[in-house]
């Protein structure tokens, strides 16, 4: 089935720049939120990337102009009733996803393929919340997903090799590499970098060095294009603490377990560079 309208759940970060990256490689998009002004400020995010593009030089105004012709918000779900693909990209909670996928597989032809972008939640127990536990699977992109290459196809137990190869043919089509993963905790990408994320904050945390220090000492000693407070803060501290606790359900090795430092940041909201505050202050840059 060819693919041409592309529904994605969620505006937020990730949500956003997954349906950036669809429009730009010609897919109608229509994109959902849950309130008007979380989706004013998905779609803002987009249009203001074109825009830097625009200015950059990388794009036309022409291009920008269709770019944003391609791209639709909604608040409906019914608005998704004729998509190819969905793309689900909300919360990292399976309480709130589970729902979701059932209400989608109700609403969507049976053929049409039903993803999560999810980091590290088992993607068995979104497929089990439909009828059509085959035509689910994991679609991971990463962030900023319209730069980075990379997308993790996770393949439950009961994915079918016909939905991998949908997928893989739709990630090459967004100029992505796919690689397959199992689905296990952190999948591929997640397992190696949650714990060297978690390690970064246990020296911080211990006072082995300064998170300025440990961030030269990676980029400048392993040419890493961040260090691991900054990627932290870029990632999302909530989000890195939500991965991590997963990956540790999976796998109760120490390498997983959050530490105190994070639990408490989160708690205090300073989520990173989005909260205007994580390891590093970004108040007067918002
Ligand atoms: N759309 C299109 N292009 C964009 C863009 C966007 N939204 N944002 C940036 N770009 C382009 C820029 O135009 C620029 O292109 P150019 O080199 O041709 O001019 C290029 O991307 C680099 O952007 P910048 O010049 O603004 O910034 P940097 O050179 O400092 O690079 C970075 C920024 C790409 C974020 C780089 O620092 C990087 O690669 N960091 C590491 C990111 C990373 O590791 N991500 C994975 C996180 S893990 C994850 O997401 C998994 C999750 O489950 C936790």
């Amino acid at each position: 089935m060819a693919i041409k309208k592309v529904g994605i759940i969620g505006g937020g970060l990730m949500g956003s720049g997954i349906a950036q990256t669809c429009a730009q490689s010609g897919y109608e998009v229509i994109m959902r939120e849950v309130n008007q002004e979380l989706l004013d400020r998905g779609l803002a995010r987009i249009h203001g990337a074109w825009e830097l593009l625009q200015g950059k030089g990388k794009i036309t105004a022409a291009q920008a102009e269709e770019y944003r012709g391609q791209i639709r918000g909604t608040l409906e779900l019914a608005d998704f009733a004729d998509c190819d693909l969905v793309i689900e990209a909300i919360i990292e909670n399976l309480d709130l996803k589970r729902p979701v996928f059932k209400e989608l597989d109700a609403l969507l032809r049976p053929e049409v393929v039903i993803v999560s972008n999810t980091s590290s939640l088992p993607i068995i127990e979104m497929a089990a919340a439909t009828q059509r536990p085959d035509r689910v699977a994991g679609l991971h992109f990463f962030n900023p997903a319209p730069v980075m290459k990379l997308v993790e196809i996770v393949r439950t137990i009961s994915t079918s090799d016909m939905t991998v190869e949908t997928l893989r043919a739709f990630a090459e089509s967004l100029g992505k590499t796919p690689i397959i993963a199992k689905d296990t905790g952190g999948f591929v990408v997640n397992f190696l970098l949650i714990p060297y994320l978690l390690a970064a904050i246990r020296m911080y945390e211990n006072g082995l060095a300064t998170k300025e220090d440990i961030d030269t000492g990676m980029k400048l000693g392993c040419g890493y294009p961040m260090g691991p407070f900054q990627l932290l803060d870029y990632v999302g501290l909530d989000t890195t603490l939500w991965a991590a606790e997963a990956i540790y359900k999976d796998y109760p090795d120490p390498a997983y377990a959050p530490p105190t430092l994070l639990r408490r940041m989160v708690a205090a909201g300073h989520n990173g560079m989005k909260a205007g505050k994580g390891f590093y202050d970004y108040a007067e840059k918002r």
